[in-house]
């Protein structure tokens, strides 16, 4: 009868594989990330080599003028690596920057010590310098890099570049086309606006700019044939401001968010595409488009759209293969990961004080600079399923972003939501609360942060600690 009983139990708490020992909810859903993502990189042996520079440079970004800005390898965007999963990247990095850098790589699952952090797992490149990041990316996807030091300065002198893993047999996509929104606050002069982390910029929502530009021009088209099957991969490099592009006339469907594909391919709809997000589009071109010329505009705010660029379509192409799509990833659902108590909450505010007169802060604490960081304010164990809670005591927007693991969102004001794939980046609106549930797998010391740069530089910034 007691065994009976016992039996009982053990089935309705679910028993771990061959074990007789009940397993715990966080277990579970621990173990059901499991083939979902990757715990290892797999190096095929070749190894793709760059070189990358940081220098100042004179660009015709804006109206022909000649704009002053700093830029990887003279350009903005830099320039786009492009590897295969298995592939070993190897970037030698020079600074010829007046001031120190890192190169941090966002959304890559990296070795902790390529991760970029200035005094957390690298000493910074001093003028001059220089450095060689080498890493096996484990995941497919678009990620991005850009400095970790003062980088709501350096991002937004223009340093910043995709990286994109392609998946080792990519799908067969007529193109595959990069998009990078990135805006400029220009001064009367027409040169970027040289004062940074204003008590403006502060109070609100970062440094918006009065110029948006796609891959550095403001006159950005794609020209397609009618039919054509494209995959446009959009990154927000912007320092503060959030995009929420709109494709009159045409049907994009999600496939990926912040690089990871999504269980099921989901139509664009209103995406907000926060600094630091991307998101990766299938496009099929109509045949017979209404017109010829199709603008893509940003709504996020509705009475305030900013033209982004133009899609042109011209004549019809060879009929485009037709494919599945690749949005087909194991997604864990992880709906019951709100019935497991919140692992840690962190309370988001700013008050008077610190470097720039108002400062941000977690849980009270402004991050004291990479240099003076004092120790991990979360420690969490690898393998272990996580329950974090952001409470925005603010008015503002903060995009809340991870280092070194890819996380879910579980909730909105205590309401499940059930988005079919992982992200890297979620914004957080006025004075929300979100729930979001992550496995860490990779051990070190990891950067939680605002990705509004100017709310991270006055101290929305900390340290967590992945150990085993
Ligand atoms: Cu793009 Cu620390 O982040
Ligand atoms: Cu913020």
């Amino acid at each position: 009868m007691l065994q009976l009983l016992f039996v009982g139990l053990a089935a309705l708490a679910g028993l771990a594989g061959g074990g007789c020992r009940p397993e715990s909810p966080a277990a579970r859903l621990a173990r059901e990330l499991k083939g979902a993502i990757a715990e290892r990189a797999k190096p095929t042996g070749t190894v793709r080599t760059f070189d990358i520079e940081a220098a100042p440079a004179e660009l015709p970004l804006i109206e022909g003028g000649k704009l002053r800005v700093w830029a990887y390898n003279g350009r903005v965007p830099g320039p786009e690596l492009r590897i295969r999963l298995g592939d070993t990247l190897r970037v030698r990095f020079t600074n010829r920057l007046p001031q120190p850098t890192t190169i941090h790589w966002h959304g890559v699952r990296v070795p902790n010590a390529m991760d970029g952090v200035p005094h957390v797992t690298q000493p910074p490149v001093e003028p001059g310098g220089s450095f060689t990041y080498e890493f096996t990316p484990k995941d497919a996807g678009t990620f991005w890099f850009h400095p970790h030091v003062r980088s709501s300065e350096q991002v937004e002198r223009g340093l910043y570049g995709v990286l994109i893993v392609e998946d080792p047999t990519p799908p067969p996509y007529a193109r595959d086309v990069v998009w990078v929104l990135d805006d400029w606050l220009l001064d009367e002069t027409r040169q970027v606006f040289d004062r940074f982390n204003t008590p403006h910029d502060l109070m609100h929502d970062g440094r918006w700019g009065n110029f948006v530009t796609v891959n550095g021009r403001t006159d950005t088209t794609l020209a397609a044939r009618g039919g054509e099957r494209i995959r446009l991969r959009l990154l927000n490099a912007s320092n503060g401001r959030i995009y929420a592009p709109e494709f009159a006339g045409l049907d994009p469907q999600i496939i990926a968010v912040d690089g990871l594909y999504l269980a099921r391919p989901i139509p664009l709809g209103r995406f907000e595409l926060a600094p630091g997000n991307r998101l990766d589009l299938d496009i099929t071109m109509p045949a017979a488009p209404a017109s010829r010329s199709l603008a893509v505009v940003d709504q996020f705010y509705a009475e305030r759209p900013n033209h982004l660029a133009d899609v042109v379509i011209d004549g019809t192409g060879p009929r485009a293969p037709s494919f599945a799509s690749p949005a087909r990833a194991r997604v864990p659902s992880w709906s019951t990961g709100l019935q497991i108590p919140v692992t840690k909450e962190f309370r988001i505010d700013a008050r008077r004080g610190g470097d720039y007169g108002i400062e941000w802060t977690f849980n009270g604490v402004a991050f004291a600079g990479h240099e003076h960081h004092g120790p991990p304010m979360l420690t969490l164990e690898r393998g272990g399923w996580v329950r974090l809670r952001f409470v925005n005591d603010s008015f503002r927007l903060h995009p809340i972003h991870l280092h070194g693991t890819f996380f879910r969102l579980l909730a909105r004001n205590g309401v499940p939501v059930d988005e079919p794939f992982f992200r890297d980046t979620v914004l957080m609106h006025s004075k929300e609360t979100i729930d979001i549930g992550l496995v860490p797998l990779d051990a070190g010391k990891w950067m939680m942060h605002c990705h509004i740069l100017e709310h991270a530089e006055a101290g929305m910034m900390m340290l967590f600690e992945v150990r085993g």
